[in-house]
C-alpha cells in the first residue's frame, strides 16, 4: 500500500521534460494600475505554454491579456479599482486575498456580492491600507477556476522600500496534469478531499515551470514568494543561501532566517525575503521544496550566477527592516475568547472517516460547504471594535491553512507555547493536531469567511463565517 497521502504521479517527468523545453527564466508581467481608472481583468479561457516554450500548450483560465499570474502594483493609501469582466462561461468573483477591505469588496458570492455573471462585470474599488505582498483569485468554483490557472499576485507597494538592487515575484501554481500536458479535469474527487487535496504533478513560477533565473554575485534581492497553489504546502530550501523573511502574509515581522532553513508556505501564504547574492559566480544553486519529503523533493527553480565580476565586494550595507503596518493592537485582556476545533477527515487507516451531511471536514460540528453563498449563518459575533481571540484546534491527521478574511491576525501560541517575534498574516498553517491561539481586532464590520485554503477541504466543509457587528 503507498504511504504517501496522494498518488505519486509522474511530477519528476514532468519537470524534468519542463526543463527540456526550457527558454528563459518565466519573469512576471506587470500589469500597471493606472493612477486614476481601473485595472482591467478578464478572467477567460486562455492557452499557455506552462511546460515550457517548446511544449504543447496547456488550456488554462486566465485574467485575460497579460496570461498567467499576473502581477498587479498599487501603492499603498492609495484609491485603486478593477474593472472585471466574466469571461467565462460560468459564475465567477474576485477576492483580493488578504486586503483589510470594505466587506462589499471582499469578492465572496451570496455573502458580499451577487457573482458575476458569463458577460457580466463588477467593479472592485478599495484603498489597501497595508503594504505586502497579497494576491487575488475566484471565490467561485474555487477548486475548478484556481486549479485552471486563476490567480495573480497584488503587490502594495511602501511609500519607502528597502534599499535591494532588484525584486522578484514569484507565484507559485500547481497544476494536475494528464499525460498531454492538459488540466486533469476530474476536480472533485471524495478521496482527495478527505486527505491532502488536490496535489498537482507539476509547479510553475509565474505560469511556467521554473528556468534557472539568472542573478549576479552581491546583488541584494528581495524575493516575494506566493504560495497560489490549491493544495501543495511548500517548505523552500535555499542551498547555500540564507534567506532572511522580513515579512509574512504581506506583514512585517522582525527579520528572520526560516526555522532550520525550512520556509514552510501553506496554499495562500506569502512571504517576503531579503536574499543577498553571496554565492561563486558561474555556479547554480537549487531552491528546494521537500515537503513531502525525501521521495517527493523536487527542486523548484536554481538560481544560475552570471560569472563576471560580483556587483560589490561586500554585502549591502542596508537595513532590511520594512516599514510597520497600521495594524489595530489587540488588547488581550480585554478580548472575547472564541474556540473553533477543526473536525474531519481521513483518520489513520482507511475508510475511518467522518462524514456529516455529505461533508468530510467540520468547524465545531457545522460544516459549511462550496465557495459562498447566501444566507450562510455567522457561527460567531464579534463586537465592532473587539479584540477577539481564537483557539483553533486541529483534531485532524491533516496539515491545514486557515484563513481569515477582512483581518490580519497575530499569531500568539503554538500548541501553549508564545510565538516569539510579533508574527501577523491571514493565513496561520496548523500542523496535524496542532492548536494555534492568534488575535486580532475586529475593526472592520460584515460577514467575514474563515475557512482553510487547501480548496478541497474548504469546499467539503471545512468553512465559516464570522460576523463583526
Ligand atoms: Cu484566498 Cu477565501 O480566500
Ligand atoms: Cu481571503
Ligand atoms: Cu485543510
Amino acid at each position: 500500500m503507498p504511504t504517501l497521502p496522494f498518488p505519486a504521479l509522474r511530477r519528476r517527468e514532468f519537470l524534468r521534460a519542463g526543463g527540456a523545453f526550457a527558454a528563459a527564466a518565466a519573469l512576471p508581467r506587470t500589469t500597471a494600475a493606472a493612477p486614476r481608472g481601473a485595472v482591467q481583468l478578464t478572467p477567460a479561457p486562455a492557452s499557455a505554454a506552462i511546460l515550457g516554450d517548446g511544449a504543447s500548450e496547456t488550456a488554462v483560465w486566465a485574467y485575460g491579456g497579460a496570461g498567467l499570474a499576473p502581477v498587479l502594483r498599487v501603492r499603498q493609501d492609495t484609491p485603486f479599482q478593477a474593472a472585471v469582466r466574466n469571461g467565462l462561461d460560468e459564475d465567477t468573483t474576485v477576492h483580493f486575498h488578504g486586503i483589510r477591505l470594505p466587506n462589499a469588496m471582499d469578492g465572496v458570492p451570496g455573502l458580499t456580492q451577487p457573482p458575476i455573471r458569463p458577460g457580466g462585470s463588477f467593479e472592485y474599488a478599495f484603498t489597501p491600507p497595508d503594504a505586502g505582498t497579497f494576491w487575488y483569485h475566484p471565490h467561485a468554483n474555487s477548486l475548478v477556476q484556481m486549479g485552471r490557472g486563476l490567480a495573480g499576485a497584488l503587490i502594495v507597494e511602501e511609500a519607502e522600500p528597502p534599499q535591494v538592487d532588484r525584486e522578484l515575484v514569484w507565484l507559485v501554481q500547481d497544476w494536475r496534469l494528464t499525460p498531454d500536458g492538459q488540466v486533469d479535469p476530474h476536480f472533485a474527487s471524495r478521496m482527495q478531499q478527505a486527505m491532502a487535496g488536490r496535489i498537482g504533478n507539476a509547479v510553475t513560477i509565474n505560469g511556467k515551470v521554473a528556468q534557472p533565473v539568472p542573478v549576479r554575485a552581491g546583488e541584494r534581492i528581495r524575493l516575494r514568494i506566493v504560495n497560489a497553489a490549491t493544495a501543495r504546502i511548500m517548505a523552500l530550501r535555499f542551498e547555500g543561501h540564507r534567506a532572511t523573511v522580513v515579512a509574512l502574509d504581506g506583514q512585517p515581522c522582525e527579520p528572520h532566517e526560516p526555522m532550520r532553513g525550512r520556509l514552510l508556505l501553506g496554499p495562500a501564504m506569502r512571504a517576503d525575503l531579503i536574499l543577498d547574492m553571496e554565492g561563486q559566480p558561474g555556479r547554480r544553486y537549487a531552491v528546494t521544496d521537500d515537503f513531502y519529503e525525501d521521495e517527493l523533493a523536487y527542486t523548484l527553480v536554481s538560481l544560475a550566477y552570471e560569472s563576471g565580476r560580483p556587483l560589490r565586494d561586500n554585502v549591502l550595507d542596508a537595513s532590511v527592516r520594512l516599514p510597520a503596518n497600521p495594524l489595530p493592537q489587540p488588547d488581550l485582556a480585554a478580548a472575547e475568547r472564541h474556540e473553533l476545533v477543526l473536525q474531519g477527515g481521513m483518520m489513520g487507516g482507511m475508510g475511518m472517516m467522518m462524514r456529516m451531511n455529505g461533508a468530510a471536514w467540520a468547524i465545531n460540528g457545522i460544516p459549511m460547504m462550496g465557495d459562498g453563498h447566501a444566507g450562510m449563518p455567522p457561527l460567531l459575533t464579534v463586537v465592532l471594535g473587539r479584540t477577539c481571540t481564537l483557539l483553533l484546534k486541529n483534531e485532524t491527521a491533516w496539515w491545514h491553512p486557515m484563513h481569515l478574511h477582512g483581518h490580519s491576525v497575530q499569531v500568539l501560541t503554538r500548541d501553549g507555547a508564545q510565538v516569539p517575534g510579533s508574527i501577523w498574516g491571514d493565513t496561520v498553517l496548523l500542523a496535524p493536531r496542532e492548536t494555534v491561539e492568534v488575535a486580532f481586532v475586529a475593526d472592520n464590520p460584515g460577514d467575514w469567511m474563515l475557512h482553510c485554503h487547501v480548496i478541497d477541504h474548504q469546499v467539503s466543509g471545512l468553512m465559516t463565517v464570522i460576523r463583526v457587528a
